[in-house]
């Protein structure tokens, strides 16, 4: 089935990694108008806070708040309320912070809403694309490969009522197979044919990985070092558009 420009738009999240709001803010204009998810991770949400991610929603942008939480459930609750409040469409937590975690996850989203406001889509980090089997064996202490703590992982977020994980476009597939079509997949690591790559190692290009089911795919760098970012998600969204 093919997307509509907009619906192919708003598959790709903008990874908006940046140290303060004025060099954001420039992206931004370029990519004025294109419908696309805005993305605010640690880096920016450290430096620019609140107001920053409460003005992309006041100029209608979907926002991802990447911010990872991780710590005991009655702190991960009140950090959920929190940025409900602010309004983010989509945020994350690690799923290796167990399931009474992510149950507070929830919890807070809907103490938040009680008194107005959307629930926001709720994630979990799996394991993290920079863990390759060393760190994940030797270091972590957990036995077996990526692949199979990725797909535990998506099984216990799932169980805890979360609405899906930030994986690798090679996960997809697999994940998709144990938890349903349903579960969603947001996937970095994603390069157009030509781009560098930068730090990411295991990559797809956007229709690869659009066709491995992936649900949001999350671009940094092909975007934000572009000579012409906006040709560059434009040329993106074209290679959504057209894939069958
Ligand atoms: O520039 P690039 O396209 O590599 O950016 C990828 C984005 O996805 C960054 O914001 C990075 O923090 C994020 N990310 C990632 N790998 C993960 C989780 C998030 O690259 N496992």
């Amino acid at each position: 089935m093919k997307l509509t420009r907009e619906q192919a738009a708003g598959r790709v999240m903008v990874a908006l990694d940046y140290p303060d709001a004025s060099a954001a803010e420039r992206l931004i204009e370029e990519l004025k108008g294109i419908p696309c998810y805005m993305k605010v991770g640690m880096q920016l949400f450290y430096a620019a806070g609140p107001s920053f991610v409460e003005s992309l929603k006041k100029r209608g942008y979907y926002v991802f708040l990447d911010v990872k939480m991780h710590d005991i459930p009655n702190t991960v609750k009140g950090g959920s309320n929190s940025v409900t409040r602010l309004g983010v469409d989509m945020f994350n937590v690690h799923a290796a912070g167990g399931s009474a975690m992510m149950e507070a996850a929830l919890e807070g989203v809907d103490q938040a809403v009680s008194v107005g406001g959307s629930k926001p889509t709720v994630i979990a980090v799996t394991q993290l694309t920079s863990t390759n089997l060393e760190v994940l064996n030797a270091q972590i202490g957990i036995s077996g490969s990526v692949e199979n703590a990725v797909l535990r992982y998506a099984q216990l977020a799932q169980a805890a009522g979360l609405h899906g994980v930030v994986a690798s476009p090679s996960e997809v597939v697999a994940i998709k197979e144990v938890c349903g079509s349903a579960f969603q997949t947001v996937t970095p690591g994603i390069r157009p044919a030509g781009a560098a790559l930068n730090d990411q190692s295991r990559i797809m290009t956007p229709g690869e990985a659009i066709k491995q089911g992936t649900d949001y795919m999350v671009i940094g760098r092909p975007i934000t070092a572009a000579p012409d970012p906006r040709a560059s998600l434009e040329s993106i969204i074209e290679e959504l558009i057209s894939y069958e």
